[in-house]
């Protein structure tokens, strides 16, 4: 008998993220909130013969964050791990939203479950971070702020919220929007009580990689001032899709999809699920 899991693997949005500076590797580091929403992937994992990724929607290639999260996974468990994966796509990709980063995550999670935790679960954070500066965040419970590169974790409990996504047709690269980051026009930001500010009535959102995003696609600066008519908005990660805070929203842009979605957590010994 083949030994089969399914696991949903959730998107995040950034409730606010400030970037403090580059360092000498090249990346930022940078004091982000991460919040866990209900817009999930789904995988399907079955232990085989051979290892084999398929996915609804996308092209697979030998870069794929599932193939490199298993790969990382046999080496440092020394187990010849052999999986058949197929991934179910529904959150939208190069969108800021953390898809490929939470796939690899739910991967690192799902073959230390099928292969009898070869790995004890609290350093599963650490493995993740090889994979991205994201990973390690869908390991965490569903809030935290995020630091250093984004692999720090400090775990947070926030109220409960709806938040509506929408996703311009058109994604952002990663590498390119921190690629166009004026370092001399960032901010002074209150990281603290901008914590304190998402636990009260009026949250504080904001995202210092906004302007680099605007700069490479300028009609994001339109779809955020149209957005803004009817709900508190926040360019998600590196963008293209924000995060929206408003009662009875709605959007009737053109080439702009909405996605309803709620925060989301998980307990320390259970993974995310559906409802
Ligand atoms: O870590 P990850 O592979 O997701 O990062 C993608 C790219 O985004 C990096 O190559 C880097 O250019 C940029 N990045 C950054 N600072 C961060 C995170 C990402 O400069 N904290």
């Amino acid at each position: 008998m083949r030994k089969r899991l399914t696991l949903v693997s959730p998107a995040k949005v950034n409730l606010f993220l400030c970037i403090k500076e580059r360092r000498l590797d090249g990346y930022h580091n940078l004091a982000s909130l991460f919040q866990a929403i209900s817009l999930f992937d789904t995988l399907h994992f079955s232990v085989s013969d051979a290892t084999r990724l398929s996915c609804s929607t996308l092209e697979i290639d030998s870069s794929n964050l599932i193939l490199k999260a298993i790969e990382l996974f046999s080496a440092k468990t020394s187990i010849s791990v052999q999986v058949e994966v197929h991934l179910q796509k529904e959150i939208p990709i190069e969108a800021g939203l953390g898809g490929g980063s939470s796939n690899a995550a739910t991967t690192l999670w799902a073959l230390n479950q099928l292969y009898n935790y070869p790995i004890p679960p609290h350093q599963l954070p650490l493995l993740a971070s090889e994979l991205g500066s994201d990973v390690a965040f869908f390991l965490s419970c569903g809030t935290a702020l995020c630091t250093g590169r984004g692999e720090r974790l400090e775990e947070l409990t926030l109220p409960a919220r709806s938040v509506w996504i929408a996703k311009p047709s058109a994604g952002l690269s990663t590498k390119e929007v921190y690629r166009h980051l004026d370092m001399q026009s960032l901010p002074t930001r209150d990281v603290e009580g901008s914590i304190e500010s998402w636990r009260g009535a009026h949250p504080i959102l904001f995202n210092d990689l906004e302007r680099a995003a605007f700069s490479l696609m300028p009609e994001l600066s339109t779809i955020k001032r149209e957005l803004s008519k009817r709900a508190q908005v926040v360019l998600s990660g590196s963008g293209s899709a924000f995060a929206c805070f408003g009662e009875n929203f709605y959007c009737s842009l053109p080439h702009v999809k909405l996605y309803q979605a709620s925060f989301i957590n998980r307990t320390h010994n259970c993974w995310y699920k559906s409802e």
